[in-house]
């Protein structure tokens, strides 16, 4: 009850606050777009728990007007994100392509650098990769992905299975998550960064972790 009245309250203050803002808006500029992300995202989140309440009362341009800037604004931030692992040591190593429906966590020890490919839950690995934890790219393989993906820097591709079988069980996030709401978490992606850590040690993989990094596709 109290969580529900919270919510109400939140809302109508969402609505009028809009309904401020708009005007405030002609005024800003984009150099404080660091700022109106952080309120945007804040914004949004309001929006998404109240349900649509304020979104009956939208005409259907204002709503196809919102998709719009929320595809741009999503492609741009998914362009952005795609780009957290670059500029990793060994620089001559190119960038692995982060799988679609999935994604990549990367880490370098003692200049080779290890990217390990996962798929969300719901698909699986096109190849089977159970004993194959990671790809590794270094001196030893020539600057060059060691990938079932001949000559290129495709380490994985992701395909919508009801069962998943094709990998490691740790080479999937977890049930009923993607790899955007692990990232969100600092819990499940370090849990993800743990396994691939204790994967590497396992395999004699030891050393100072640098670059590293989750990205998705
Ligand atoms: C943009 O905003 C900044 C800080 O709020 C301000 O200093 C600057 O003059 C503004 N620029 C324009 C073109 O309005
Ligand atoms: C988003 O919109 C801006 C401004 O109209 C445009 O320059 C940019 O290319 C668009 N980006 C994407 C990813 O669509």
């Amino acid at each position: 009850m109290a969580l529900r009245g919270t919510l109400i309250w939140l809302c109508s203050l969402a609505v009028l606050s809009s309904i401020a803002a708009s005007d405030e808006t002609l005024h800003q500029n984009c150099s404080s777009q660091a700022q109106l992300l952080e309120r945007l995202s804040a914004d949004l989140q309001v929006v998404i728990e109240c349900g649509g309440i304020p979104l009956s009362e939208w005409s259907a341009q204002q709503t196809a007007a919102l998709l719009v800037s929320m595809r741009n604004l999503t492609d741009t931030l998914h362009k952005h994100q795609l780009k957290e692992c670059q500029g990793a040591e060994p620089q001559k190593c190119p960038g692995a392509e982060v799988p679609e429906n999935g994604g990549l966590a990367c880490v370098t020890v003692a200049n080779k650098r290890y990217c390990k490919p996962l798929c969300n839950h719901g698909y699986d690995f096109g190849f089977l990769r159970r004993s194959r934890l990671y790809d590794e790219c270094s001196k030893q393989t020539g600057y060059k992905w060691n990938t079932q993906y001949v000559g290129g820097n495709k380490l994985a591709v992701c395909n919508e299975a009801s069962i998943q079988v094709s990998g490691a069980k740790t080479a999937y996030f977890p049930k009923d998550q993607d790899c955007l709401t692990t990232k969100k978490s600092s819990h499940l992606q370090d849990s993800i960064m743990g396994d691939l850590t204790t994967e590497l040690n396992s395999q004699g993989i030891q050393g100072e972790l640098q670059f590293a990094c989750l990205v998705c596709g």
